[in-house]
């Protein structure tokens, strides 16, 4: 616990009076309303609030994804604002790992291929590494199977498998146990939780479902665009042990 706790340190992206809207006139609508936030190196943060209050705008800016409309968005260090289209472009290919509710897979390809696929995008990797990563999410003996053969846990963890083998600095997760049972749903969060307390990793889920909080090291709740609470947990729950 105290190695752990340990290791969650300095923010590793701050978001300062972040805004977005979308629209003009009438039809305008404030996404985000003044943003501040640190993400830590290590830490596993749930991002809380209830359908529309921000969650999916929050981690699109930070993964580059879409730009604020104001305020200032650093990562590494990086102004995010400030590159030009190849630099973020660049930027989400290989700063960032994206986890999506519905997987995304590409069904013509099996669950290696899909994996390899982006290993080579970002630039090869040592051979064998997207096998070693599948591994890693418990797929040793799946990833010659295509994702329809696959369950939804399986998939998803396919797909954690996919963002995790950019070695992103950052792995940004948006409801990815929203289109899975209570105990696929279990199993993919235990992943997680263990990808920040056993390897480091620096992971945000976003979710509507308060129950997963208790599995983070910081909650953070949000609501109409704003940041209404902000709680650490010293004591993360095992995701085994959630129920919703
Ligand atoms: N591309 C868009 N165009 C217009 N409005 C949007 C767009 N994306 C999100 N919104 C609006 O911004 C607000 C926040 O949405 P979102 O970030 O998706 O919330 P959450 O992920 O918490 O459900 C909502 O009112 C939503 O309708
Ligand atoms: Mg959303």
């Amino acid at each position: 616990m105290t190695e752990r706790t340990n290791r969650t340190g300095m923010a590793i992206a701050s978001l300062h009076g972040v805004e977005k809207t979308y629209g003009t006139g009438a039809a305008m609508v404030r996404a985000l309303r003044g943003v501040d936030l640190d993400i830590r190196g290590g830490e596993l943060m749930v991002l809380l609030g209830p359908s529309g209050s921000g969650k999916t705008t929050l981690l699109n800016i930070v993964g580059g994804i879409e730009p604020a409309t104001s305020g200032r968005v650093t990562v590494g260090g990086a102004d995010i604002a400030s590159l030009d289209d190849a630099a973020r472009t660049e930027y989400r290919r290989t700063s960032v790992g994206f986890v999506f509710q519905f997987f995304n897979l590409i069904p013509t390809l099996t669950a290696l291929e899909n994996v390899q696929l982006i290993a080579e995008l970002v630039g090869g990797g040592e051979p064998g590494r997207s096998e070693l990563v599948l591994r890693a999410v418990g797929l040793s003996d799946r990833m010659h199977h295509f994702p329809g053969a696959l369950s939804g846990g399986e998939q998803q963890r396919v797909a954690i498998a996919r963002a995790l083998v950019k070695e992103p600095p950052l792995l940004l997760c948006d409801e990815p146990t929203g289109s899975l049972d209570l105990e696929t749903g279990r199993r993919v969060l235990a992943l997680l939780r263990s990808l920040a307390s056993n390897d480091g990793r620096t992971i945000v889920i976003v979710t509507h479902n308060s129950a997963i909080a208790a599995i983070a090291d910081r909650v953070v709740t949000m609501g109409s665009g704003q940041v209404t609470d902000l709680a650490a947990n010293p004591a993360p729950a095992a995701a085994e042990t959630l129920e919703w």
